[in-house]
């Protein structure tokens, strides 16, 4: 394949860009994407695979050290059986054809969610990425497969009330910190942008404990027409918001209690 060397493929980094430590996106659109030009969905979930690499290769070129997207939701088994199979054949093939880009850009691969659920061969092809990019260190590509924000948090509710059950840990000690670190982000800062295309205003069940403090950016763009330039003015709106995290304005400008809680 023919690639543009890293450095040339857009100019210097928004400084904005330097502020996310974690962007998450839901990859909404595919389906009206191929409606609206007669196609079936599956060509709309196909294109979409081609918005997944730009927007990985974007993300590493800005320096972004994670990357969560929203790939299928708890409640996308709702779906007809074959457009089912035919989102898990796509991911399959993305994961064998990527790994070899994966490798050489330090890409480290995980995932949240439910993974038991996935077809073998899928889960095959996942754990074998997963181990070849462990040791990775650049951008860190976190895939929400089979994930609900909903059973995420029941689940992090059942581990410890199994924990307190068995004695190992004091219903006291359960704190905002004690709750996330049981939840499948637990070694992952809340994300800072979550970015939803396809124009609807939801998280339908998306980070719904770690978004609480997330910056929201929707735009109508397609999933399979987000480039690269739609990420650029994602990031832009970003940087022009102040984020409060409940103190004043006041507050938020004065150095000396801008920062600490
Ligand atoms: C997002 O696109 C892909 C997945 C949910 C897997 P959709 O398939 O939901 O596209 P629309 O919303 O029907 O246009
Ligand atoms: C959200 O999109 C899930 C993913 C992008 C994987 P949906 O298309 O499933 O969301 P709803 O059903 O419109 O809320
Ligand atoms: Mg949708």
């Amino acid at each position: 394949m023919n690639r543009a060397p890293e450095r040339d493929a857009g100019g210097a980094p928004p400084a904005a860009a330097s502020a996310i430590r974690h962007l998450a996106v839901i990859m909404d659109g595919n389906g009206r994407w191929a409606r609206r030009r007669g196609l079936p969905r599956f060509m709309g979930h196909r294109q979409g695979v081609q918005a997944v690499r730009t927007v990985v290769r974007a993300c590493r070129r800005l320096e972004i050290p994670v990357l969560t997207l929203y790939s299928f939701s708890t409640e996308n088994w709702r779906r007809p059986p074959e457009e089912v199979r035919a989102l898990m054949d796509l991911l399959h093939d993305y994961l064998q054809r990527e790994l070899d880009e994966m490798l050489s850009t330090g890409i480290r691969l995980r995932t949240i969610g439910e993974i038991d659920r996935l077809p073998e061969r899928v889960r095959g092809a996942l754990e074998d990425a997963m181990a070849r990019t462990r040791d990775n260190h650049g951008l860190v590509l976190n895939l929400a497969l089979s994930y609900g924000g909903r059973d995420e948090i029941v689940r992090a509710a059942r581990r410890l009330a199994e924990a307190c059950r068995d004695g190992r840990l004091d219903p006291a000690a359960i704190d905002e910190d004690r709750f996330a670190a049981e939840l499948y982000t637990a070694d992952l800062p809340d994300p800072d942008l979550l970015i939803r295309t396809g124009g609807e205003m939801r998280l339908s069940n998306f980070l719904l404990y770690q978004a609480a403090y997330t910056e929201l950016y929707v735009t109508p763009v397609l999933w399979p027409d987000f480039g690269e330039a739609e990420l650029l003015a994602a990031i832009d709106d970003f940087g022009r918001r102040q984020r409060r995290f409940g103190r004043t304005d006041e507050q938020v400008q004065d150095p000396c209690t801008a920062s600490g809680s």
